[in-house]
């Protein structure tokens, strides 16, 4: 007969992860970085600077963020024999399969960074991979593209250093305005950590096995490929694209959505009830950019139009569901001229920080204790072989 053997909630040892990294209140609509206010730390930081506090626990010095950025220049080229990897991918492969795959492969390049013993380790392995994420996903875009190649530029600051690998040609530099460099860097900041989220915990589970760093995020990148997270930023231009293109309405998307035929797409969130912090951000940002740049889209319209029609719309009110924060983020990188299949990669860049912390953090609280999750048995308790002729 199937049963249901259940064990002692306490025996199961799966309480709540503890971390000190990021704190959000979904309730409030609160997010805090290291306690730090998010609103804060997107009008006054940058990207390294996040990527710093959310990883060491403090706001860097101008000495140590100065000496942080050269670290990360000093590590921005591949192995060269990593090119290679690229030329053994069909030309429509998707950039999330490209990125982890070489994340993962950087192990091979860094054997003495798969055990890391000492902080500087720590250090020099986080480096490298929050600055060659850069490089492998802009030869992951060059390469579905049919395009040459750009190498980092060691002159360039990390966003404008991607921009340029993403998008200038031989003897073309490609010289971003500081209104897109800037919104790059708050793209990457409002995505670095979430606390424990999908892609997190999985990096925390892979990494609780002592797996190495390249592995972990590796994984983590996985899991962010799904359209339920990582991939919504894409889902929800497609769903604007839709609309604009006459194939429905902003009430029809709406109603299908609320007839359970697919999900709006940048909408709900399993923590916040209440209109996630970022996407509040990400919605002026990228008015602002959009205005700055001089570009008017229409999607932006739609978006405004159709969040508005939801949050009127008491289906969506009685389940707290609000824009979260892929509704508004895809129209930013679309100002960017960064194809919709990069934007999860564009997600997976600004989460390497957040990831790397809480590896480091895993590593620190537990050593070896393995994550190793219980289960409620609900099959067959118990029955004998039966032979082949008397099934
Ligand atoms: C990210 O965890 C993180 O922090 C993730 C993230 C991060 O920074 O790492 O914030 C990034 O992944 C943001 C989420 C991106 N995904 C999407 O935008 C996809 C669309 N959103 C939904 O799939 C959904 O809201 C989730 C997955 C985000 C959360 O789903 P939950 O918490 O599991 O909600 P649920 O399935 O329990 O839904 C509760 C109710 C259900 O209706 P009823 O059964 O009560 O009638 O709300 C409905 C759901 O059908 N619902 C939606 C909806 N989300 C929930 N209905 C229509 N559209 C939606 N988007």
């Amino acid at each position: 007969q199937t049963g249901c053997i259940t064990y002692d909630p306490g025996y199961m040892n799966t309480g709540p992860c503890k971390s000190a990294i990021t704190f959000v209140d979904g309730e409030q609509g609160i997010l805090r970085y290291r306690g730090y206010p998010i609103d804060q730390i997107a009008s006054r930081g940058s990207f390294t600077e996040t990527a710093w506090l959310l990883i060491f626990g403090e706001l860097p010095t101008r000495e140590q963020l100065s000496r942080f950025s050269a670290g990360l220049c000093a590590e921005e080229l591949l192995h060269e024999d990593l090119r290679h990897h690229f030329e053994g991918f069909p030309p429509g492969g998707h950039p999330m399969a490209m990125l982890s795959a070489v994340v993962n492969s950087m192990g091979c390049y860094h054997p003495d960074l798969l055990e890391i013993e000492s902080k500087g380790e720590f250090y020099l392995a986080a480096s490298k991979i929050i600055s060659k994420v850069r490089t492998i996903a802009a030869f992951s875009y060059r390469k579905s593209m049919g395009l040459p190649f750009m190498y980092p530029n060691p002159a360039l600051s990390y966003c404008r250093n991607f921009l340029h690998m993403m998008f200038s040609i031989p003897h073309k530099h490609y010289d971003p305005s500081p209104e897109a460099v800037r919104a790059l860097s708050l793209f990457l900041t409002l995505h670095a950590d979430h606390e424990q989220n999908c892609s997190t915990s999985t990096v925390r589970m892979v990494g609780s096995s002592q797996a190495n760093l390249f592995a972990s995020v590796s994984a983590g990148i996985c899991a962010l490929w799904g359209r339920l997270h990582g991939g919504a930023n894409a889902g929800v231009m497609e769903m604007l694209e839709q609309i604009s293109e006459g194939k429905r309405t902003p009430r029809e998307v709406l109603e299908l959505a609320k007839q359970k035929k697919f999900r709006l797409m940048g909408f709900g969130h399993r923590i916040y009830k209440s209109y996630d912090p970022r996407a509040v951000i990400l919605k002026q940002a990228a008015h602002d950019l959009l205005t700055k740049l001089g570009k008017l889209d229409r999607l932006m319209d739609i978006a405004m139009e159709l969040e508005a029609l939801a949050l009127a719309d008491p289906y969506f009110a009685e389940r707290k569901l609000y824009p979260n924060v892929d509704f508004y983020s895809g129209l930013i990188l679309r100002a960017l001229n960064i194809p919709m299949q990069m934007f999860p990669v564009m997600f997976a860049i600004g989460r390497m920080p957040g990831w790397i912390a809480h590896w480091y953090e895993e590593h620190q609280q537990h050593g070896s204790k393995i994550h190793r999750p219980r289960q409620i048995f609900t099959g067959q308790v118990l029955r004998d072989y039966v032979p082949f002729d008397e099934r």
